[in-house]
C-alpha cells in the first residue's frame, strides 16, 4: 500500500446492462436507462461520496459470437458483450458533475492508433483536471478483429509486442510538449514556446507518427495507466508500463501468488514493489445479518442462466466449444484469446469436477470474481485480512446489483474502513496519481 493506512478502491462498470455479474439487468430494481446518462451519474457520484479512487468502464469491441459461432446466445441472453457503450465519451460528462474521483477507461492497443488514444487521454485529463486512467488491452479475440478488417486477431504474444511499441509512441506523444511550453503571452502574442514542443518522429515496426501532439501537456503528464492482463507475457507488459494492475484471482492463496509475481516481474525492469497498486476484484453480497447476504446472493445467482456465462467465456477463450456436452470437464477448453482467465478457471476445477455448464454458471455469475459475503463488518474485515496479508493493494468493487451494491458498500462498509484506518475520509489530493499515492510524472 502507498501509505500505511490507505487500501485503494475502484468501482467496475461496464457501459451497458451487465458487469462481471450477468445478472445485473435481470434484477427488477436495475433500472432500465443504462443507455442514458443519468445511471452513471448517480453511480459516479455515489462512488465519489464514498471516496473512490476511481471509477472504471471496462470495453470490448465487438458483440460476442464464439459461441456457436453465432451471435444468437449472448445477445438472445444479454451477456457481456450485447451492449457496451463506448465510455471515453461517458467518462468526459461524468467529468462535469463530479470534482475528485478518477475516471477509468479500457482502449484497445490492437485495434487504435497512438495518435488517437493520446488526444483523448490527454483531452479528458485537462477536463477532469488530471483523474484520467486508460486499462490497456491487447484485445481478446476474431469478433473484435473482424470489426477492424484484421483477420486473423494477432497471435497472443504478438499482441503485446505490437502494444509496448504502442506505448513507446504514446508516451512520445504525451512527452512532447513540455510542461511550459505553453505561455499565452497576450501582451507580445506569444501562444506557446515552439523550443519546448518537440517532433517525436516515431518509424517502428507497427507505428509511424510524426508528432508532435495537438494538445499540451496534461495535469497529470499522461493519464494513470492500467494493466490487467495475467499471462506471463500481460504480466511483463505490466511490469514496465502499468501504475495500477487489475487482477481477477478466484482465492487468496492466488491473489497472493499473483503479487509476488507482480512484485519480481516489477524487479526485473528494475521497480519497486509499490510502484504499481495490484488492485483485485470482488463481488460483495452485504446484508444485515450472514443470511440476508446469503439470501441476495442466493437470489442473484437464481438470475443466471449457464448459456450467458459460456457466450462470454467463448469470448474472452476465442473459442467454440459449443460442440462439446455440457457436461463435459472444463480442462477440454482452450483458449487462443485471454489466458490467464482461463488457466484461472482450470485451478478452481483442480481436484474437483468442474463441468462445463458449471463454467457457465461460474462466469455468469461474475467471471470468477470471489464473493465476499456477509455483514458489512465481514466484509470490511475480508478485505482488511486480504490487503494486511499483502496479497493486494485494494480492490476493484464489482457491483451484483446497481445501484444496490454500491450503495450498500459506500453506506456501510466504507465507514468501517475509514474506522479501522484502512481507508480515507477525504480526498487528501485533486489527481487521480495523488489518491493512488504516487509522484505525479513531471516530478520523476
Ligand atoms: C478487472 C479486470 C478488468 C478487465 N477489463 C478488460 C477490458 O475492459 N477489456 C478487455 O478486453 N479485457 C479486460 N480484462 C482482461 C485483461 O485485460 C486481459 O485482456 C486478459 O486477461 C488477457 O490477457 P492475458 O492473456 O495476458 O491474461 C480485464 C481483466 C480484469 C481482471
Amino acid at each position: 500500500m502507498s501509505k500505511a493506512s490507505t487500501m485503494h478502491l475502484c468501482g467496475f462498470l461496464i457501459a451497458g446492462p451487465v458487469v462481471h455479474s450477468h445478472a445485473i439487468w435481470r434484477n427488477p430494481k436495475h433500472p432500465t436507462d443504462f443507455l442514458g446518462l443519468a445511471h452513471y451519474v448517480e453511480i459516479a457520484q455515489l462512488l465519489e461520496r464514498g471516496r473512490f479512487d476511481f471509477l472504471f468502464f471496462a470495453d470490448r469491441l465487438a458483440i460476442a459470437d464464439r459461441y456457436g459461432a453465432s451471435h444468437r446466445t449472448g445477445i438472445r441472453h444479454g451477456d457481456q458483450d450485447a451492449t457496451r457503450m463506448d465510455p471515453v465519451p461517458l467518462l468526459g460528462a461524468l467529468a462535469a458533475v463530479t470534482s475528485h474521483i478518477g475516471l477509468g477507461a479500457t482502449r484497445s492497443t490492437t485495434y487504435d492508433a497512438p495518435y488517437n488514444i493520446a488526444r483523448e487521454f490527454a483531452t479528458l485529463d485537462h477536463i477532469s483536471a488530471g483523474r484520467a486512467a486508460w486499462n490497456v488491452v491487447t484485445s481478446m479475440n476474431d469478433g473484435e478483429a473482424l470489426n477492424f478488417g484484421n483477420v486473423p486477431h494477432l497471435g497472443h504474444d504478438e499482441r503485446y509486442d505490437r502494444a509496448d511499441e504502442f506505448m513507446e509512441v504514446a508516451f512520445g506523444l504525451w512527452d512532447s510538449w513540455d510542461e511550459d511550453a505553453l505561455v499565452l503571452d497576450r501582451e507580445n502574442g506569444i501562444y506557446a514556446d515552439p523550443d519546448k514542443v518537440h517532433y517525436l518522429n516515431h518509424c517502428g515496426k507497427w507505428f509511424q507518427s510524426r508528432g508532435p501532439l495537438n494538445i499540451p501537456r496534461s495535469p497529470q503528464g499522461r493519464p494513470v495507466v492500467i494493466q490487467a492482463g495475467s499471462s506471463g507475457r500481460g504480466k511483463a507488459f505490466a511490469a514496465r508500463w502499468s501504475e495500477v494492475i487489475f487482477a481477477l484471482q478466484p482465492s487468496l492463496e492466488r491473489m497472493r501468488a499473483f503479487k509476488a509475481d507482480v512484485s519480481m516481474a516489477l524487479a526485473d525492469v528494475g521497480r519497486p514493489p509499490d510502484s504499481s497498486k495490484v488492485l483485485m476484484a470482488m463481488m460483495p453480497f452485504i446484508g444485515e445479518s450472514r443470511s440476508e447476504a446469503e439470501e441476495k446472493r442466493d437470489l442473484h445467482d437464481s438470475l443466471v442462466d449457464p448459456l450467458v456465462g459460456l457466450s462470454t467465456l467463448a469470448a474472452h477463450a476465442n473459442a467454440d466449444f459449443s460442440d462439446l456436452p455440457l457436461d463435459a470437464s472444463v480442462e477440454t477448453v482452450q483458449s487462443s484469446g485471454s489466458q490467464g482467465n482461463l488457466a484461472a478457471l482450470k485451478s478452481i476445477a483442480a481436484g474437483q469436477s468442474i463441468t462445463i455448464a458449471d463454467a457457465g454458471r461460474i462466469y455468469g455469475r461474475g467471471v470468477m470474481c470471489p464473493r465476499f459475503v456477509g455483514t458489512a463488518k465481514d466484509v470490511a474485515e475480508q478485505m482488511a485480512d486480504t490487503v494486511t496479508s499483502g496479497a493486494a493493494d485494494g480492490f476493484v468493487v464489482s457491483p451484483a446489483f446497481l445501484p444496490d451494491t454500491f450503495e450498500d458498500f459506500v453506506g456501510e462498509v466504507v465507514p468501517i474502513l475509514q474506522e479501522k484506518g484502512l481507508f480515507r475520509r477525504e480526498y487528501e489530493g485533486r489527481t487521480l496519481r495523488d489518491h493512488l499515492g504516487m509522484i505525479a510524472t513531471k516530478d520523476k
